[in-house]
């Protein structure tokens, strides 16, 4: 993509890091205290007050719902400061509410930026079947067919036995029938919780233990998750899943092709995607908020652009006592 006037020519992700700092640091607050709601309200609201100072004409496509029911990044809400790059927002303040409520591990608070007009509108389409794995495999991603055989296919690809391959899915009674049969194969897997956008960024790491994630979760997420793909290469396919007739008529309404894979570039239809996100409690592929003493917390993050391909990991250390004169209590 050519830089023109109001295109994101700067790397907005190192800006936008901030924004998922003060929200892990905030939720990070509110860890295993078994109250989810306020967990991601406390991630929204310091979000959004460092947003207002991110130099941007933001319009959230992804955000935490409709207006009446979030009157903190709703859908359509404009954010930034408003001046140029015109750019298309993703947010999840804290991915994983209940990881963070129940002090469970891969909580994170994740942003995903792209140029205007270029990111993917779920509507009223929930969840996504989604599959991602790494760049050596991504053409063998494909949801018309049983995922056994992708799994075979992988392992013939790879040169290992079946034995050794593993999947990531979300545990859910919806995938029984598919685990039983990944398993029935001798495949391996690993059940999660929560939190696929984690496990779509271990499923394309060389460096974990995973191969592939599958599995039906949120359609935001899965848009999320693409923005992290295309800067971290691999691949990723989704297809809607409504839930019942009305969401599938809806759909259908809405002009949503229910039969078709989108690929990460149907998902984020531009070069340039910036993605930043920042460990709340402790995964594989984020350390969360630690605090040294009462006056310093760290933070881990990734920062990343799909134009230049650069992947930053980012290890900060937050003096408590200023950022609470700066923000109240909000951080510290
Ligand atoms: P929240 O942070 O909104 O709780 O979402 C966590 C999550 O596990 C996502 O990672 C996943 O895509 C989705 O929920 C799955 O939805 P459900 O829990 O309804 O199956």
């Amino acid at each position: 993509m050519e830089a023109h006037l109001g295109s994101p020519d700067r790397n907005l992700a190192l800006e936008l890091v901030r924004t998922t700092e003060a929200a892990a640091l905030a939720s990070a607050r509110m860890v295993g205290r078994g109250d989810k709601i306020g967990a991601d309200q406390a991630a929204v609201d310091a979000m959004r007050h460092v947003l207002s100072t991110v130099r941007m004409d933001g319009l959230v496509v992804i955000g935490e719902g409709e207006k009446d029911e979030a009157p903190m990044l709703y859908n359509g809400e404009h954010i930034g400061n408003g001046e140029p790059p015109e750019v298309d927002i993703a947010v999840d303040p804290l991915e994983g509410t209940t990881l963070a409520a129940k002090g469970m591990p891969s909580a994170l608070a994740v942003i995903a930026m792209a140029e205007r007009g270029t990111m993917f509108d779920p509507g009223p389409c929930v969840y996504m079947e989604k599959m991602a794995g790494a760049e050596d495999i991504a053409d063998l991603l494909d949801l018309d067919r049983p995922v056994p055989k992708t799994l075979e296919l992988i392992a013939e690809r790879r040169g290992v036995d079946i034995g050794d391959v593993m999947v990531v899915m979300l545990e859910r009674e919806r995938h029984d029938e598919t685990l039983q049969a990944i398993r029935d194969a001798g495949a391996r897997v690993r059940l999660i919780a929560h939190g696929d956008v984690s496990a779509a960024m271990l499923a394309v790491s060389d460096r974990s233990a995973v191969d592939i994630l599958w599995g039906i979760g949120g359609t935001p997420e899965g848009v999320i998750s693409a923005a992290a793909i295309k800067c971290l290469g691999g691949g990723l396919v989704g297809k809607l899943w409504p839930r019942d007739d009305e969401e599938r008529q809806a759909a259908i309404d809405g002009g949503y092709d229910l039969d078709r894979q989108l690929t990460q570039d149907d998902l984020i239809r531009s070069d340039d995607a910036f993605f930043a996100a920042t460990g709340v409690t402790d995964g594989d592929v984020l350390q969360g908020v630690r605090y040294r003493g009462h006056r310093a917390a760290t933070t881990e993050s990734l920062v990343m652009r799909s134009r230049s391909g650069t992947v930053r990991r980012i290890l900060a250390t937050h003096d408590r006592t200023k950022l609470r004169e700066l923000a109240s209590e909000r951080y510290g």
